[in-house]
């Protein structure tokens, strides 16, 4: 299956090689998930073409790399998480050829590439699962318990619901943590890790400057597979550590990957990275995932599933700042991705909440990540048919987010936050394609469709109708991006908080203080500053400033 370029691509040279700060420590990196960002040839998926005609806007926003979700061979049974071939090009999204020219293009404009790699499992197509022999050795088989063995071996559930086990015909069963069609690997057999170490050589060479490492916490299981004894699991997903999750083994993997990826980018005079997929029960337990010698960043999920409350923001951003500092790692900071309700529909709808949140993101020190359309303030789409949907965890009525952990689904979401405002919580409704330009569907997606249907009151929110009005949600991230660019020191400098009345944060970064007002009305305090920024307008009177509620305003001082 494996595709042959048809003019080999030796790796582009990035800008700022080497060891040395490391270019991570502060980029913010952009979320592409391919199918829905552009679609180059009418069949209304989008595809690596499509992505590549793109890159100009990226740089034009002013992100500093972009994250490609997987467009590897797949049946395409979980968005292609199920991978059947990883050093393969999915016909849907193009060829190999076109990836090179993608990474290629990308590097001429000065913008990196993290693509996603998926260790945990496979497809149930891919090669390995499809041989007897091999199968047995390189996934986790057992027999089930009961007379006859007909029940699955133990209790565990799959996270997108149902048993986390399958019967074969011969009568055993496989783990699968996400769909039957995503078979769990087995990480006790060597084979594995030369094959993903390989996977990994074989990206690098082709000029990826990381990974985005999915379900990194999953690949150790507890010995012996232990029942975990009692209901409500998906309640459990990142709230504790469990047989299958966050496993104390999972660390020797990552530091593995670790020299690998230094070894690589020492031969070759790049600065190459890891990025944890890591759902861990608490700031610490994921900030060994970004120990000096396992990965480079993990994702900040307990920024993503924080309320929008003054204290609440406060106590989250501290306790990152503190385990990451313990480790000597930058921050990460994400509010959206394609696995989560989008932040505009789960702040409460509201986005002058979205625009205040991100202004607070982006004045925080560290790195920071962003989904496609969250600039142009896109809502989830509540309203998709049910014949549309393709969301795994729909049909099998589990959880909200691939992974997720507590706090992203209706039950467990503390208020005013998760779940609120979705579908029903399942991943379609954040996957709705991009909206370009035009007036009408599909809104310049491509010259076809697009594979889940378009709002259509999108007209006034494409990239085309806010390019150019100072108001836009698209311009505020435009003006952001460049402030944190001229600023010095803002990506990676120090934090300090600063004296604010109750329901307002107030920091200092270099060049700027940072106050944003979580209440729904306005607040008045001195004056820090001159604002530079804000995400709504923000008033000074006899050096008295009035914040606007639900907003956040970069001062000048
Ligand atoms: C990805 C999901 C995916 C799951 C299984 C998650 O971490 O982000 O989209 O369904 O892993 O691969």
């Amino acid at each position: 299956m494996t595709q042959e370029l048809t003019s080999p691509s030796p790796a582009p040279q990035a800008p700022g090689t080497g060891r040395g700060p490391g270019w991570w420590r502060d980029a913010v990196i952009y979320q592409v998930y391919v199918r829905s960002f552009a679609d180059s040839d009418g069949d209304g998926i989008g595809d690596l073409r499509g992505a590549r005609e793109r890159l100009p806007y990226l740089k034009d926003l002013g992100v500093d790399a972009v994250w490609l979700t997987p467009f590897y061979a797949s049946p395409q049974a979980d968005g292609g998480y199920d991978v059947a071939d990883y050093r393969a090009v999915d016909p849907l999204f193009g060829t190999l050829q076109d990836a090179d020219d993608l990474i290629r293009t990308a590097h001429d404009l000065g913008l990196r590439v993290i693509v996603d790699i998926v260790p945990n499992h496979t497809s149930d197509r891919h090669p390995w699962f499809q041989d007897p022999e091999l199968s047995r050795q390189r996934y986790l088989f057992r027999p089930g318990k009961g007379e006859s063995g007909e029940l699955p071996p133990n209790d565990w559930e799959s996270v997108f619901g149902g048993p986390a086990w399958t019967r074969t015909d011969r009568g055993d069963w496989y783990l699968h943590l996400f769909a039957p069609e995503q078979p769990d690997l087995n990480w006790d057999n060597p084979e594995v890790h030369t094959e993903f170490e390989a996977i990994m050589r074989f990206w690098l060479d082709l000029g990826v400057d990381g990974f985005r490492v999915d379900v990194a916490h999953g690949m150790i299981k507890a010995p012996g597979l232990p029942d975990i004894g009692h209901g409500a699991q998906a309640q459990l997903i990142g709230a504790q550590v469990l047989p299958f999750f966050d496993q104390d083994g999972v660390h020797a993997i990552h530091r593995a990957w670790r020299r690998l990826l230094d070894g690589y980018g020492d031969a070759h005079g790049r600065q190459v990275i890891g990025v944890a997929e890591a759902w861990a029960p608490t700031a610490e337990r994921l900030a060994l995932y970004v120990r000096p010698d396992e990965l480079h960043q993990a994702f900040n999920f307990q920024f993503l599933n924080a309320p929008w409350q003054s204290d609440a923001l406060r106590s989250v951003i501290d306790a990152s700042l503190a385990a990451t500092a313990s480790v000597g790692a930058p921050t990460t900071w994400v509010l959206s991705n394609h696995d989560v309700v989008r932040h505009t529909t789960r702040l409460g709808g509201s986005l002058a909440r979205a625009r205040a949140a991100i202004l607070l993101m982006l004045a925080l020190p560290g790195s920071a990540y962003l989904y496609q359309g969250e600039e142009l303030g896109l809502p989830e789409v509540t309203d998709l048919p049910d014949e549309v949907r393709q969301d795994p965890a729909f049909f099998r009525g589990g959880r909200a987010t691939g992974a997720a952990g507590p706090g992203t689904d209706t039950e467990s979401a503390p208020d005013g936050v998760a779940a609120a405002g979705g579908q029903d919580g399942f991943r379609d409704g954040c996957r709705v394609p991009l909206p370009w330009s035009g007036e009408l569907p599909p809104y310049g997606f491509g010259p076809g469709g697009s594979w889940l249907p378009q709002p259509a009151d999108w007209g006034g929110l494409t990239v085309a109708a806010q390019t150019g009005d100072a108001a836009s949600t698209l311009e505020l991230y435009r003006a952001a991006l460049d402030l944190r660019r001229r600023l010095p020191g803002l990506g990676d400098g120090p934090m300090t908080w600063a004296p604010a009345p109750d329901g307002v944060l107030a920091f200092t970064r270099p060049g700027l203080l940072c106050t944003v007002n979580t209440l729904g009305h306005d607040v008045e305090l001195p004056a820090p500053g001159t604002p530079l920024l804000s995400s709504a307008p923000v008033t000074v009177d006899d050096a008295t400033g009035r914040l606007p509620g639900d907003s956040c305003t970069w001062w000048a001082i």
